[in-house]
């Protein structure tokens, strides 16, 4: 095959800090709040945008309240579990890295007595039937590591007794969530819309509100992961006024994305456009014999984190990976250090359809240099 003539215009393919929306210029943010206070009337009044706009857009049922907190998705699932959990036992759903380390967190950390692990291997997922909603259940509902997703939430009932905790960190704006089913959910700016690292985003349902004002835990609380005073809720958190100090830049770069993302017609924009992705990867997948999705079933495969197994050895992937990189049209598409080796090719919204069809037949060229 002779080398492909057409490079990606834009060559990010990271599965985070993802790339920036089309046409971003980080010249064009409005700066206004650079410099001042984040409890002026300026500071709160943009960061409580960054709460309102995301309910608006995201079309949160009413009574879903929205912080920005810190230390980026992690930070969010951090506070929650360390907030919440020990009122009942704990289903620990895991079938990639980052649902392990929430278990590692749960059972080594926190060392709760009823907690059950749920596990399966990368590109599985775990049997949804042998959930217990008695219990609270947390998971991650797009395993960024695996390319693996959960379907949709029809495996959980309206009348559960626990809370659902979600970490959705590469899924929200790009998937179709069932909030009411959902009483947590986390996520963070730099994923599907391409903003900046460093804040979380974390959306409380009413039930997850009743549970911080009915119980404390009996471990200590830093600071940083308390969201009540008194045993009430601290409305203000929900209304931006953040614990510590957030990045005014940052948040100037995420009310920017978040206008990008209604200009594109809003979530449902945000997520044909990854879908329309996904199909990309999909054509390429079926046409080439020597390249298959990590994801066992097309029901769980990632519209976002897309991973792809190649029928070569370890260290041809990574010839491949640094080939592509050295010829300028994909960065960082090698698979997470502990998934099983292969490519991983970000299909979130702010990449453009165009440059994943650009970038196939490279894929190709170069699977044919390395092998
Ligand atoms: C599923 C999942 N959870 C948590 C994280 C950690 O996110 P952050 O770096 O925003 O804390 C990531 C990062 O990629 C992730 O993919």
């Amino acid at each position: 095959m002779q080398k492909p003539q057409t490079k990606p215009r834009i060559s990010n393919f990271s599965s985070g800090p993802c790339a920036k929306r089309p046409g971003y210029d980080v010249a064009q943010l409005d700066v206004s709040s650079l410099g001042r206070s984040h409890r002026s009337a300026l500071g709160k009044k943009l960061l409580g945008a960054c709460c309102t706009e995301t309910a608006r857009i995201l079309g949160l049922p009413a009574g879903y309240r929205v912080a920005v907190v810190p230390a980026s998705d992690t930070g969010a699932v951090e506070m929650v579990m360390w907030s919440m959990l020990g009122a009942r036992g704990v289903d620990m759903l895991a079938w990639e890295s980052f649902g392990s380390g929430w278990v590692t967190d749960v059972v080594k950390q926190l060392k709760l007595p009823n907690a059950r692990k749920l596990e399966a291997g990368y590109g599985e997922i775990v049997d949804f039937s042998q959930v217990n909603f008695d219990n609270d259940v947390v998971f991650t509902w797009n395993g960024t590591t695996s390319g693996v997703r959960v379907p949709n939430g029809d495996w959980i009932p309206d009348d559960r007794k626990g809370l659902t905790i979600c970490d959705a960190t590469s899924a929200v704006f790009a998937m179709d969530m069932p909030w009411e089913k959902l009483d947590v959910i986390t996520y963070s700016w730099q994923k599907v819309l391409g903003g900046e690292g460093a804040h979380g985003m974390l959306i409380l349902g009413p039930r997850a509100v009743e549970r911080l004002e009915s119980y404390s835990p009996p471990w200590p609380l830093p600071k940083i992961f308390r969201m009540t005073s008194g045993g009430k809720l601290t409305e203000g958190l929900f209304k931006g006024e953040t614990i510590n100090t957030p990045s005014m830049l940052c948040v100037a770069d995420y009310l920017d994305a978040l206008k990008w993302c209604e200009s594109v017609g809003g979530v449902q924009g945000t997520i044909a456009r990854s879908q329309a992705n996904l199909k990309v990867l999909e054509n390429f997948v079926a046409a080439q014999p020597w390249v298959s999705f990590l994801a066992k079933t097309p029901e769980t495969r990632s519209n976002t984190s897309v991973c792809l197994l190649l029928d070569l050895p370890e260290d041809k992937v990574k010839a491949l990976v640094k080939l592509l990189e050295s010829e300028g049209v994909a960065y960082d598409i090698g698979a997470y250090k502990d998934a099983p080796a292969g490519i991983r090719i970000w299909c979130g919204a702010t990449v453009e359809t165009s440059d994943l069809e650009a970038l196939v037949p490279w894929l190709t060229w170069g699977y044919e240099q390395v092998k």
